[in-house]
C-alpha cells in the first residue's frame, strides 16, 4: 500500500512526515528490507566499527540522535552498548521503536531508552554525555545554517570530550556531479525491489553547479512489498558541511561518500541493479566520523 504524503511541498517542515502514521510504518517496514540491510545497514554498522582504527560498542554509552524506528539503537545494544538512548522528534516513531523493544511477553527487556524530542531543542546535557553519538540522516533536516548549526550544538554538549560521532546525511558535490537524477528516475520504472528520485528544488534534472545549500530534495523509495515512501530533505555541499563541524568544535576523522553491498546482498540481487544502487545512490550518501576536541 502506498504512504499518503504527509505534506504538501510548499507548506513543509522538516521531518514531518515521520508524524504520518502511514508513512512511519511504511518507513520503518522499508527499513528491514533486503536491499537496505545489506546495503546502507552494512555500509554505516561497519563504518561505526572500522573507523580509523577497530572500535568497539562494547560497554560504551550510545545516543541515537534521529533514532526512528530505533534500528540502530538495537543494532547498538546488540554490540554491548553499557547505555543505548534514541531520541526523535517523531512521537510515531518513538512508539515503533518502544514496539520493536518489546519480547513477547510485552516485557521491554533491551534497557535502551526512548524519548521523543526536536534534537534543535536539546541545550544541556540533559539524557547524559555519551561515549558515541550515531546520527543517521539527521543532519539532512536542518533546512537552513542556523537549525544545522543547532543540531552541531545539540551533538556538542551530549558528547563526552574525545566522544565520536558517527553518521551519514545528503550531500551535493559528489552526488550531483552530472544528471544523476536521470538515472535514479530509470530505476524508477525498471528496478527490481527499490526505486529512488532525488531532485533538488524542482522536477527538472538538475547538475550539482545549479544547487544551492540547504537546497531540498524528493526522495522516493518503493520496497518489495510494493510500498512507497517520499520525502523531503536538505542537502549542503561537502565544504559547508566540513567547514560546520570545524566550527562547532569537531574534528573530522573520516568523510566521504561510500555505500558498499554485503556478500549476501551481491548473491541476492542482479549484479547491474546493485552496481546501479552502490554507484548511483550511493554518490548521494556521505558519510562521516568526527571527533569532540
Ligand atoms: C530517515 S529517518 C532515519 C531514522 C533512523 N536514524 C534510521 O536510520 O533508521 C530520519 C529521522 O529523523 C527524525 N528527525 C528529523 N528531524 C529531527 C529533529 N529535528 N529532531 C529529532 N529527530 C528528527 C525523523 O523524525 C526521522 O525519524
Amino acid at each position: 500500500m502506498a504512504a499518503k504524503e504527509a505534506t504538501a511541498i510548499d507548506e513543509h517542515v522538516p521531518g514531518s512526515e515521520y508524524k504520518n502514521v502511514l508513512f512511519s510504518e511504511n518507513f520503518s517496514k522499508s527499513m528491514t528490507d533486503d536491499i537496505w540491510t545489506n546495503t546502507t545497514f552494512y555500509t554505516f554498522t561497519n563504518f561505526v566499527l572500522q573507523g580509523e582504527k577497530d572500535y568497539t560498542l562494547q560497554g560504551a554509552s550510545v545516543l541515537d540522535l534521529g533514532c526512528g524506528g530505533g534500528l540502530f539503537s538495537r543494532w547498538a545494544a546488540a554490540q554491548g552498548a553499557s547505555k543505548v538512548v534514541g531520541i526523535d522528534l517523531s512521537e510515531e516513531q518513538i512508539a515503533v521503536a518502544c514496539k520493536m523493544d518489546e519480547d513477547n511477553d510485552g516485557h521491554h527487556s533491551s534497557g535502551i531508552e526512548y524519548y521523543t524530542k526536536d534534537v534543535i531543542d536539546i541545550k544541556t546535557p540533559e539524557y547524559g554525555e555519551f561515549d558515541v553519538i550515531i546520527a543517521v540522516h539527521l543532519l539532512c533536516y536542518a533546512d537552513n545554517p542556523e537549525k544545522l548549526q543547532r543540531m552541531l550544538q545539540a551533538v556538542s554538549v551530549c558528547l563526552k570530550k574525545g566522544g565520536r560521532c558517527i553518521g551519514v546525511r545528503e550531500c551535493l558535490d559528489s552526488a550531483l556531479k552530472g544528471p544523476v537524477s536521470m538515472k535514479m528516475k530509470e530505476e524508477i520504472k525498471n528496478g527490481p525491489m527499490l526505486a529512488y528520485q532525488i531532485i533538488p528544488q524542482s522536477d527538472e534534472i538538475v547538475d550539482s553547479k545549479d544547487c544551492d545549500d540547504f537546497c531540498a530534495c524528493i526522495n522516493e523509495f518503493r520496497s518489495s512489498d510494493g510500498s512507497i515512501i517520499k520525502f523531503k530533505n536538505y542537502a549542503v555541499s561537502e565544504s559547508t558541511m566540513i567547514k560546520m563541524f570545524n566550527d562547532a568544535g569537531f574534528e573530522v576523522n573520516a568523510c566521504g561518500p561510500m555505500l558498499t553491498c554485503s556478500p549476501e546482498g551481491k548473491k541476492m540481487f542482479p549484479p547491474n541493479f546493485i552496481d546501479k544502487v552502490t554507484n548511483n545512490y550511493g554518490k548521494l550518501l556521505w558519510y562521516f566520523d568526527i571527533t569532540k576536541n
